[in-house]
């Protein structure tokens, strides 16, 4: 018995990482996905290689009419939408007084307020449609606590599991389940970014920050995007119906709280 047999699901930033992966699980769990991304090209690639049952959808979180229209395109083909993922995102670091304003605005323009007017498109359509859905949100271990060099991601990522919390308690009676996951440290493109950015603040060779957040995972590794699937069907399917306003750790043990 599939999971998410008949389930209409959006993901944010699908095209690439640990979205694509999710993609790929909604789909194998019989859900049809609208992997949607700023990057269409690469959407569409992701969407081919999972399968009739994924789209592609170009979406920029950061624009309310390209959110709008993307919740109508999934309205128009699926008749409805059933679950959310609020996993696009963007990372950047440097010292604080160095910090550039436009480096601030982006990181909360995609990482915030695009997980928020995101989530708040798909309720409204979930309350519309009369369909108890599933928002996921992705959050991170960086906003568990504040890290140096890294003052903004790390409070967008604190953001995103306060309004998780929120939206969880606000929604339930509509019997909407907000939670979140977060993630440890994830081979993806991010990260390559993350270790090209500690490579210049902290002196590195390009690859060395990976090595050592890798050696430091209780687990034994980094992750790779399989290793959220579970979860991301856990908290899409109907086995998760109790569960509200959490986020969950899935970081091979790398934080407890
Ligand atoms: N990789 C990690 O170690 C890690 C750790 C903790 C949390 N996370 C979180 O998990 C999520 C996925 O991370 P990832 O590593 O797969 O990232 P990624 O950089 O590999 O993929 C992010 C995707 O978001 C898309 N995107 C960027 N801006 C967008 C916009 N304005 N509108 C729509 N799409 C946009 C990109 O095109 C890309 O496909 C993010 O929320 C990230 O913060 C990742």
């Amino acid at each position: 018995m599939k999971r998410l047999n008949g389930k209409s699901a959006l993901i944010t930033g699908g095209a690439g990482g640990i979205g694509a992966a999710f993609a790929a699980g909604y789909v194998r769990e019989g859900a049809t996905v609208a992997v949607a991304d700023i990057d269409m090209a690469r959407a569409e690639a992701t969407a081919k290689g999972i399968g009739p049952a994924a789209y592609a959808l170009h979406l920029d979180v950061t624009n309310q009419t390209s959110i709008d229209a993307a919740i109508a395109a999934v309205e128009a083909r699926a008749g409805g939408l059933d679950i959310l993922v609020n996993n696009a995102a963007v990372f950047d670091m440097g010292p604080i007084v160095d910090l550039p304003r436009a480096s601030y605005d982006r990181q909360f323009a995609i990482n915030v307020s695009g997980t928020l007017f995101t989530l708040q498109a798909a309720a409204k359509s979930m309350i519309r449609n009369q369909r108890k859905g599933k928002i996921i949100n992705m959050a991170s271990q960086a906003g568990r606590r504040g890290e140096a060099l890294v003052i903004v991601y790390t409070a967008s990522k604190a953001a995103v599991i306060s309004m998780t919390q929120s939206a969880g308690l606000e929604l339930i009676k509509h019997g909407i389940n907000v939670n979140g996951i977060a993630p440890g440290v994830v081979e993806t493109e991010m990260w390559d970014v993350v270790d090209g950015l500690f490579a210049k603040y902290e002196n590195l060779p390009i690859g060395e920050k990976k090595r050592r957040v890798g050696l430091a995972v209780p687990y034994g590794r980094m992750g790779v995007p399989e290793d959220l699937v579970g979860m991301a069907i856990f908290l899409a399917s109907q086995e998760s119906n109790y569960i509200v306003a959490q986020t969950y750790n899935v970081d091979g043990g790398n934080w407890m709280s």
